[in-house]
């Protein structure tokens, strides 16, 4: 299955999925462009480094969102991508993309959903008090952070915590939940759309 990873910034889980891709470890998941709205991103920069083509265009180079997603859905086409993984991509993904790939679109987002959607899930977090949070992958709607829940997992908030050191816990969370659920959900879907395995 091809997959195109959409990240905003340090891409430090677009790097894991590419580590996994690397060694054969991403189930049916090959990664075939990673797009991102930054082209002078880490996340870039690291798709480079690895060799895997990049769409990085600027949103306000475009009219509306509506040309700006026309061109990413023109490269996705073009690479014949069947799952988009939103890794830190801080946009809202708009009906040009939503409606071809419905259903086959998934976000990494750190808290508890529907616990702190939006921007800022662990300072959310902290500032409410709560004694933990988490990580959840989820499938895309039109929502901000909304959809049917995939996975998640628990991350205690300790009393000595600070953004810094619970922000440090829930990436080894995502590290270690994102891939498992791209193999697991890539082989999932070639179930359904095969109808046989
Ligand atoms: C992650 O915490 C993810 O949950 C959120 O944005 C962050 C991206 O981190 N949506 P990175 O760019 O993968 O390091």
């Amino acid at each position: 299955k091809k997959i195109a990873v959409f990240a905003s910034g340090s891409g430090s889980n677009l790097q894991v999925l590419l580590d996994r891709a690397g060694t054969g470890d991403l189930g049916m998941a090959e990664i075939v462009l990673v797009v991102s709205d930054k082209p002078d991103s880490k996340a870039v920069e690291r798709a480079q480094r690895a060799g895997v083509e990049t769409c990085a265009f600027i949103p306000r180079q475009f009219a509306d969102k509506v040309a700006y997603e026309t061109a990413i859905l023109a490269a996705l086409r073009e690479k014949q991508v069947d799952f988009i993984v939103l890794a830190g991509y801080m946009r809202l993904v708009g009906p040009t993309l939503l409606e071809p790939f419905r259903g086959r679109i998934i976000n990494l987002h750190p808290s508890l959903l529907p616990m702190f959607p939006g921007k800022d899930a662990i300072g959310q977090a902290l500032a409410a008090g709560v004694a933990e949070t988490g990580v959840t992958v989820h499938l895309v709607d039109e929502g901000m952070d909304t959809g049917p829940i995939i996975a998640q997992e628990r991350v205690p908030i300790l009393p000595e915590d600070t953004k810094e050191s619970l922000t440090r816990r829930i990436q080894a969370v995502e590290h270690r939940l994102l891939p498992q659920v791209v193999a697991n959900f890539t082989k999932m879907n070639n179930t359904v759309v095969g109808g046989q395995t």
